[in-house]
Parts: structure tokens; sequence; C-alpha cells
């Protein structure tokens, strides 16, 4: 099999869906054969469909496109990419892999399910070994692979750079997070211009919760979450794309600020998968930085950055982090557990060929 690999997104219409229509448009492994939507888009071509937001047109090969609801006919994709909403996502996806599908998914449902890996590949490819288990226990013949919330993949680089150094104890994360993040149409403009908001539904536990497990080790039953306090406070501010997080870490051992710069700077990126950045981690020796605007594109969108780094007299050291909440926090790191899926052999042979063509 030398032809690329055939995949439906799940939600393509949304905010994160349009970020995966965007990014599989020139893949090299990966062909996009289906578009699904609710049934506010069913049946229409999706450039009809999609509100685009991103810039430049809407890719030629999905521009005619119908799309079909996300529990139809797939045309032929076996690896699915879900943009759905968690409550939408809660019913289908797992529907899908008892049906054989590979799900990469974004929604926060099936995040913590102790035999689902919550996954980012530069930080614990080996919670891979929790499909076996999922196969197991379910019975299923595809998979469900999670993506973590965006702001939690904002503070886990830094936090897994520390860990493997100097042990962390205990984190105390402020975000400041886009717009994008709420989806469309997310927060009406009159409660959101001039204005931060202190709120986002769920978020904060998302944060404590995910970061332990995305820190914690494999086990036999499941992944031993990380032993790390995370308290977050989420808020959501009047910037269009980028997730910021002001951080106060406490840490096992007691380095100097040059070896926790040295640290955060020696994080490594992963061979072999095109969406891989081959600088993850970019740490930024600024006074100002990072900002969204001028740093979220920062590896086309795929790495965090980080900055500000200095003690702190509260817990340890202090830094701020930025990630892209749609491209690293949401679509593009579902496509590099993909990518991923792939090389490991989870979509079988042929498709390890089409990645290795
Ligand atoms: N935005 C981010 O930064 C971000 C980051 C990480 C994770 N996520 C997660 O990614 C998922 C998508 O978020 P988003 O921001 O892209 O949301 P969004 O802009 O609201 O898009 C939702 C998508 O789901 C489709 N949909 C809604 N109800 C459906 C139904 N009943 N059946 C089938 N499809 C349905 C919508 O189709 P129509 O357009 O046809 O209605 C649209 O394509 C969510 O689970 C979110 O939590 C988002």
């Amino acid at each position: 099999m030398n032809e690329k690999i055939p995949v439906a997104v799940l939600g393509a219409t949304g905010t994160v869906g349009q970020r995966f229509v965007s990014l599989l448009a020139d893949h090299p492994w990966f062909e996009i054969v289906s578009v699904t939507g609710s049934e506010r888009s069913e049946g229409k071509a999706y450039g009809e469909a999609a509100r685009w937001l991103l810039p430049g047109e809407i890719p030629l090969m999905v521009r005619e496109m119908h799309v079909k609801p996300s529990d139809g006919s797939l045309q032929g994709a076996r690896l699915l990419f879900s943009a759905l909403p968690a409550r939408v996502a809660e019913g289908v996806e797992p529907r899908l892999a008892a049906e054989g599908y590979i799900v990469c998914s974004n929604a926060s449902t099936h995040r913590m399910g102790t035999d689902i890996p919550l996954l980012i590949p530069e930080i614990n490819a080996d919670h891979l070994a929790l499909i076996d288990r999922q196969r197991d226990l379910r019975g299923w013949s595809g998979l469900i692979v999670t993506s973590p919330n965006c702001s939690t993949t904002g503070i886990v680089f830094p936090l897994k750079a520390l860990d493997d150094a100097f042990g962390v104890s205990q984190v105390h994360a402020v975000t400041m997070q886009a717009i994008s993040g709420a989806g469309y149409p997310g927060v009406s403009s009159m409660e959101q211009y001039d204005n931060v908001i202190p709120y986002i539904r769920g978020e904060e536990v998302k944060m404590e919760q995910e970061t332990r497990k995305l820190l914690g080790e494999l086990g036999e039953e499941a992944i031993e979450p990380a032993d790390i306090e995370v308290s977050a406070q989420a808020n959501r501010v009047p910037v269009l794309d980028g997730h910021l997080a002001a951080l106060s870490i406490g840490l096992r051992n007691a380095p100097n600020l040059n070896e926790v710069e040295a640290a955060l700077a020696a994080f490594r990126g992963v061979d072999g998968l095109p969406s891989a950045p081959a600088h993850p981690l970019i740490v930024r020796s600024e006074e100002n930085r990072p900002q969204p605007r001028l740093d979220r594109d920062a590896q086309d969108g795929m790495a965090v950055s980080v900055g500000r780094v200095q003690p702190c007299s509260v817990l340890d050291f202090r830094m701020v982090s930025l990630v892209h909440n749609t491209l690293r926090g949401a679509a593009g790191g579902a496509l590099l557990n993909a990518e991923l899926l792939v090389i490991e052999g989870y979509l079988g042979e042929a498709a390890r060929e089409v990645a290795f063509a």
C-alpha cells in the first residue's frame, strides 16, 4: 500500500475540526476522505457548513465534501480524528472503537479512563501500552487514544523537564486562556471584550488530574498518578489563540537557577513523526516573553514556550509557559498521537509502509 492512509475528521466544522482539516490538507501520510458535523451541517458541502476562521482558503479536497453524521458511513477511513463536544464523544467514540476504528480524540470524556492512554509522544509514549488492557477489557478491535486539555499541555512540558531532573512536588498554575479555547461561537464578545473572566467550567480539575496522569508511571493495572500536588486557577482573557500559564513550582531537590534553565533547555523532541517539532520546549530569555501574539506559532504552533524563569519565594521556582491551544493543545497534538500509532504498528503493516516509504 503506497497510497495515503484514509482518515475522517469528526466535528470537522468546529474550531479544532478546522485545524485538523488545515493540518491534514498536505499531510505526507494521511488523506481526509470524510468529514462529520452535527445535524446543522449534515448533507451540506463542507465549504458551506464550516464558518471558516483560519487564514487562507478552505483546502480544495474538502470544500465540496458532504458533511456526514458522526456515526454514519466514514467512506473507508479507519483512523478518526475527533473534535466532538465531550457529551457527543461519550457515546460516539466507544461505539466507533468497537466497530474497529482507531480514534484519536480531543474530547475530555475518556481522558481519565484507567485503560485509555492520555498521550503526548514527547512525554509519555510508554503509556500506549494501556491499549492492550483497553482491548482485553472492552473487546474492541479499534481503540481510543486521547490528547490532554489544552492548558494541561501548556504546563506539562516544563513540568516533565523539571520532574525528570529534580522531582516536582507542588505546582500552582494560573492560566490566561484564549477565546478560541471555548470553541465557536464561544464566549460572547459583550462578556469578553475589555474583560477577564475568572472561570472556565471544569478546566481547573482537568489540569490537576491530567497533569498527574501524564507524569504518572505505567503500572500493572493503570497509570499510577505522579505524586505532585497541583492547584490550578483558570481565566479567560481577550486573546484569540494561545494559553499562557504563570507557574510556581516546588522541587524535591534544590537546584540553582542555571540548573533549572539547563534542564528546561535540555528537553528533547521525538524523531520520525512528521508533525513533531525539532524543539518542543523553547526557553526564552527576554524579560517580557513568551507572549501569545509573538510566540504561539513557534515551530508551527507545536512548541511550548517558557520564560520569566526565576526563583520563587513561596515555592522554589516560577515561570510562564505558553501553548497554542488549537494546534499543540488540540489538533496538532492528536495528529502527533496518530503518527505515533502508525509508527508503533497500531494501524497495521500496510500503514507503517506508508510512513517508511
Ligand atoms: N478549542 C480548543 O482550544 C480545544 C482544545 C482542546 C480540546 N478541545 C476539545 O475539542 C472538542 C471540539 O472543540 P471545539 O472548540 O472545536 O468546539 P466547536 O467549535 O464548538 O466545534 C464542535 C464541533 O462538533 C460538532 N458537533 C456538535 N454537536 C454535534 C453532534 N450532536 N453530533 C455530531 N457533531 C456535533 C460541530 O458541528 P456543527 O458545526 O455542524 O454544529 C462542530 O464541528 C471539544 O471536546 C473540546 O473540549 C478544544
